[in-house]
């Protein structure tokens, strides 16, 4: 069984876990999956506990996979939304936090368009805290789902396999976690998209044994991947970083792009999608490689196993 390490109570990023914790939640969460699928008897083991979902940015799949997790583990769940929160009155995140655990909440999953406001609640308050997305800087959960869906097609051991994160890296929570996963497991990650998006800087970010290569030319890449994430182009993000309107014939993955993929390849994409635009419908509903799907289903797993490493019911 592998060593663990970092203070268990808080999951706020995959950066700072090592590769045995990382796989120990991923094994967790594999024994979690036909749970989570509702295929067997509800678990009881976070019955009694209190959980805070405190969502100050939109979000349709995160929250309900962490309600969902958190139902099949029999605990209750509480949603505090943006708009419906005191914070849009001026309360800092911090006192809603803080007067959230004063209720006698377990733990609380946070989202905030703030770097690091997850770990910055995390030493204010005694409960739990797991980080749902922060700003442009990390999406754990997100990362552990990932990880879990590439295991399902290659095997536990993913040393050596190479992958490709597409499009928008420069905003995107979902890569940053999921290049601290892969490379930490060994995956070689390509980063590939226009120059605005895709810095060269982010090749020195892997805290891995796998390899991070930034090329600007996607064709060249397909040949040898084992699987390809596509990101969602986020507008919501682009402070004068937007797309050109080449974006689309250099860097979308498209049927004919889909061709150049090894037979094998599986095409992934955290949600939500701009269709027609990063990825084609076609390629998004390929039931041979498209994993979308599979990558919702395993966040509820993966949450499962999350809550309950955070909440000592392991
Ligand atoms: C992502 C997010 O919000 O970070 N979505 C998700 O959680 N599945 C990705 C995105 O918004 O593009």
């Amino acid at each position: 069984m592998p060593a663990i390490s970092t203070d268990r109570r808080h999951l706020l990023s995959l950066e700072s876990l090592s590769a045995d914790e990382i796989l120990l939640l991923l094994e967790v969460a594999s024994s979690f999956t036909e749970a989570a699928a509702g295929r067997v008897t509800p678990s009881t083991k976070l019955d009694g506990k209190i959980i805070a979902n405190l969502f100050f940015e939109d979000s349709t799949r995160t929250r309900s996979s962490f309600t969902v997790a958190a139902t099949r583990l029999s605990a209750q769940t509480l949603d505090l939304v943006g708009s419906t929160s005191s914070v849009s009155k001026g309360e800092s995140l911090i006192d809603t936090a803080r007067t959230i655990e004063a209720m006698g909440v377990d733990l609380l999953v946070v989202r905030t368009r703030e770097a690091g406001a997850p770990a910055q609640i995390a030493r204010e308050v005694e409960c739990s805290v797991i980080n749902a997305g922060d700003g442009s800087h990390e999406h754990p959960t997100q990362g552990l789902l990932d990880l879990l869906t590439i295991q399902q097609r290659f095997g536990n051991d993913l040393t050596g396999k190479t992958i490709a994160i597409v499009g928008d890296v420069l905003n995107s929570r979902v890569a940053r976690s999921a290049i601290h996963g892969l490379t930490k497991l060994g995956v070689n990650v390509h980063l590939v998209g226009p120059t605005n998006l895709v810095p060269k800087t982010f090749e020195q970010i892997a805290t891995g044994p796998g390899s991070v290569e930034v090329s600007y030319d996607l064709d060249a890449v397909l040949p040898s991947l084992d699987a390809i994430m596509m990101l969602r182009v986020q507008f919501e993000r682009q402070r004068g970083n937007a797309i050109t309107s080449d974006y689309r014939s250099q860097y979308a993955l498209t049927v004919d792009r889909a061709r150049k993929l090894p037979p094998d390849a599986i095409v992934m994409h955290p949600g939500p999608m701009n269709r027609g635009l990063e990825i084609d419908s076609e390629v998004a509903d390929d039931p041979d490689r498209s994993v979308i799907f599979q990558q919702v289903s395993n966040g509820v797993a993966v949450r499962m196993a999350v809550l309950t490493r955070c909440l000592g019911g392991s």
